[in-house]
């Protein structure tokens, strides 16, 4: 189910368990995970005081993609989470994550900034697995968790976020 305490303030929703932690049932324990370790760290925030779970609960057979009816079946199980844990601000790591409440945006465009959808605030940020592969993102991963503090504070003032149609440009989302 993931691990943090019930009543935590943020809530991190990665993809999916890895080898790692398929092994150990715990979430971001692999090098993914130590990386996310030490962007809390850096922000002055122990993994013990966030909640961290993921999309879908079981692990897609050699690390692929969860598949759509993978993440729908999946999908109660992590509302009645959010509902229970109710945090200020979900952080979404990747683009599945995202989709659940941006399914029409871009990673790149809109990581780092905070929006209020259907009453939570979400932010998007990229996965660290991706930061780790593609060290140019690794930056941007950085900067987004350094404002995590201060979207914390600001949470509960945002303006509903108005979704794209398909094909808008992604410069006309109406944004934090
Ligand atoms: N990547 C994820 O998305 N989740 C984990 O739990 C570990 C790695």
């Amino acid at each position: 189910p993931g691990e943090g305490p019930p009543d935590a303030e943020i809530l991190f929703i990665g993809e999916g368990p890895g080898f790692h932690e398929n092994q150990q049932g715990r979430p971001f324990v692999g090098a993914a995970g130590r990386l996310l370790d030490e962007l809390l760290e850096k922000i002055g925030l122990k993994r013990s005081e966030v909640f961290i779970t993921n999309i879908v609960k079981c692990r897609p057979p050699s690390n692929r993609d969860p598949e759509p009816q993978e993440i729908e079946a999946c999908s109660d199980y992590l509302d009645r989470q959010i509902q229970a844990i109710n945090p200020k601000v979900i952080v979404t790591l990747g683009r599945f994550s995202m989709n659940r409440y941006l399914p029409n945006a871009k990673i790149s465009e809109i990581h780092g900034q905070a929006m209020n959808v259907k009453g939570r605030t979400i932010v998007a940020m990229y996965h660290p697995a991706a930061a780790l592969h593609q060290r140019s993102l690794m930056p941007a991963l950085e900067a987004d968790f350094r404002k995590l503090p201060e979207l914390i504070a600001a949470a509960a003032d945002l303006p509903e976020y108005e979704p794209p149609e398909q094909g808008d440009d992604p410069k006309q989302l109406s944004l934090f």
